[in-house]
């Protein structure tokens, strides 16, 4: 396994916690070298300490011009999990502007700029890289309390569609992992409800959360040569969620 992603070079961000961290320590275990990117210095000075040697980190704020324009330093970039985001639930009449802007400001606008920058500096190395969205089950369906991230998600699935077919004369591979819930700090607290727990155990068939491992071995799927035909997919690690 150790081998699989050797000579890759794989950018992570919101990788400080939860599912990019796990993320950034798979790819590492696989062989590539990995830029980790959080602003949370203890987070990162832990991911440094990897036992693979192989995670460097970046203190950045992915909204920021500066974080955008230093990706382009990136000497053989060939993998970006584009994964930072976050959620504020509020009910839909409740919505407020502060927290509609910091939630597309944060799941769209970044992500996409991410994405562009991650993209120009892979064509301008003449890279056949390829990119992984971190999107979530709500990028395909609806749910309560859920419209903005449902509205950025579904964004997200648009703009991987979209890339992946504008990208593909460069060899370029553009998908995304679509987990259900995951216990991580952004949905500890949602889930600690007792009365959100059966919601979410209602809804998913297999009756389980999904775990950090099941989430890195869907992007280290796409990720690898093994996916070499896949593009414009949305990997669903949802335990059947929206199958129904
Ligand atoms: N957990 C789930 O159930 C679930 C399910 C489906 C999809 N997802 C998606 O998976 C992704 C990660 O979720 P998670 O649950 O792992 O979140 P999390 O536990 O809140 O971790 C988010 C990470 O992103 C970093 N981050 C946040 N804002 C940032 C910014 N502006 N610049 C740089 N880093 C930033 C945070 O570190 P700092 O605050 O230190 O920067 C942290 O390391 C998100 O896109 C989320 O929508 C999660």
């Amino acid at each position: 396994m150790s081998s699989l992603l050797e000579g890759q070079v794989a950018l992570v961000t919101g990788a400080g916690r939860g599912i990019g961290r796990a993320c950034a320590e798979g790819l590492a275990d696989a062989g590539a070298k990995v830029i980790a990117v959080a602003r949370s210095q203890t987070d990162l000075a832990e991911l440094r300490a990897h036992e693979s040697g192989r995670i460097d980190t970046w203190r950045a704020d992915v909204t920021s011009d500066d974080f955008i324009a230093q990706i382009a330093s990136i000497d053989g970039l060939s993998i970006l999990v584009n994964n930072a985001g976050g959620n504020r639930p509020q009910p839909f009449v409740d919505v407020d502007a502060e927290s509609l802007d910091f939630v597309i400001d944060l799941n769209v606008r970044a992500a996409f700029r991410v994405a562009q920058a991650a993209t120009r500096t892979m064509l301008a190395q003449g890279i056949e890289g390829t990119v992984v969205n971190m999107s979530s089950q709500m990028g395909h369906v609806g749910s309560p309390n859920r419209t903005v991230y449902c509205m950025t998600k579904h964004a997200i699935e648009g703009l991987t569609k979209a890339m992946a077919v504008e990208l593909a004369p460069n060899g370029i591979r553009v998908n995304t992992v679509a987990p259900t819930f995951v216990e991580t700090p952004l949905t500890k607290p949602m889930l600690d409800s007792p009365e959100f727990r059966e919601f979410v155990f209602g809804m998913i068939p297999m009756k389980k959360l999904a775990t950090l491992d099941d989430v890195v071995a869907a992007v280290l799927y796409l990720v690898s040569p093994g996916a070499g035909m896949v593009t414009g997919h949305s990997l669903k690690v949802d335990g059947g969620w929206t199958a129904h």
